[in-house]
């Protein structure tokens, strides 16, 4: 019989980091089966290899690989081939942003950005579908084959200053919905979670080291990963196929979906306070360090 296992990607910091705890805590408790690999997907094989330690688990299995890299696709798409597992959970978390106007970003920014969260969330899908087919129907809801996909609460609208960011995740989540009733028949579940700001090392790579922490409004919703790692667990044992995470999260839903979006942007649009790159806070603090385009904006929206 083929080894049962799970796949995270984005595994090495923040919600992937959680979700993995999570997964590798769970040893059969309220049903589940237990895997017997987890392969943990991320480009820091070092902090792989640390969480591995520290988690004592041996099912852990670091897969170090840059998913936005054709040839790394193509050596996981191998390891699957030779191995035939059975993919009893996917979820793909690996993600990035940057925030700042599209015409101060280089053009590499906005590939990556693009081939990370859609492209390699897509393609890896793909790849993994054949292995989560299963022949027995009737399992129960929970030993269901799932899916899991982090999107964001900033793909509800455009948002001006974070442009490639929000239309990515508009993209998980469109992408996930349609795959819900594609694999419908197949019995696995795709689930698409939608959070607002998460308290993770995310907003201080998107503002290229300018800020750590959210600021504004969003400061005061910010979530935790590990309570957001096992809401998003119930909501796919549940067979949802959204879950929109937090209170603010499901009013700014309603509100992109009543409102006119032209309204929300146009009040986005003042919103966004006097723009600074990091390089130019950095000067402010009298810190030298590398160039950063990035630049220090502020969006209504999620994150
Ligand atoms: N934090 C938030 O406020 C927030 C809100 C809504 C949605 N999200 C989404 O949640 C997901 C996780 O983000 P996070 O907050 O946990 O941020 P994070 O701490 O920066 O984690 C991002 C993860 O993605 C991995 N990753 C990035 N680029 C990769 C690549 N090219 N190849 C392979 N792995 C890559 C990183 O690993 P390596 O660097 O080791 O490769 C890391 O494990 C993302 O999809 C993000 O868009 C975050």
């Amino acid at each position: 019989m083929s080894k049962h296992i799970a796949i995270i990607t984005g595994a090495s910091s923040g919600i992937g980091k959680a979700f993995l705890e999570e997964i590798a805590n769970d040893r059969g408790v309220n049903g589940a089966t237990p895997f017997d690999e987890i392969w943990a997907v991320a480009r820091s094989e070092d902090k792989l290899i640390e969480i591995k330690t520290l988690l004592g688990d041996d099912r852990i299995v670091p897969v170090t690989a840059d998913l936005s890299s054709p040839e790394d696709m193509t050596r996981l798409s191998e390891r699957l081939a030779s191995e035939k597992p059975q993919i009893g959970l996917l979820i793909n978390c690996a993600g990035m942003g940057m925030k700042g106007l599209v015409e101060d970003h280089p053009a590499k920014t906005l590939e990556d950005t693009i081939d990370v969260n859609c492209t390699s969330l897509a393609k890896l899908t793909r790849i993994c579908i054949p292995y989560m087919i299963v022949r027995d129907l009737s399992r129960t809801r929970d030993k269901r084959p799932r899916i899991i996909n982090i999107a964001s609460s900033a793909g509800f609208l455009p948002q001006p200053g974070f442009a490639a960011y929000a239309a990515s995740k508009a993209f998980v989540i469109s992408f996930s919905r349609a795959l819900y009733y594609e694999l419908k028949d197949h019995r696995i579940i795709v689930t698409a979670i939608c959070p607002g700001p998460v308290k993770t090392d995310f907003q201080r790579k998107a503002t290229g080291g300018a800020q750590a922490d959210f600021t504004g409004i969003r400061k005061y919703v910010v979530a935790d990963p590990v309570k957001l790692a096992k809401a998003s667990i119930r909501a796919s044992g549940k067979g949802r196929q959204i879950l929109v995470y937090g209170f603010s999260q499901k009013a700014l839903h309603v509100a992109s979906k009543i409102i006119p979006t032209s309204w929300i942007l146009a009040i986005e649009k003042k919103m966004m306070p006097v723009e600074k790159t990091a390089s130019e806070v950095k000067e402010d603090k009298g810190i030298s360090g590398p160039d950063e385009s990035a630049k220090e904006v502020n969006t209504a929206g999620g994150i």
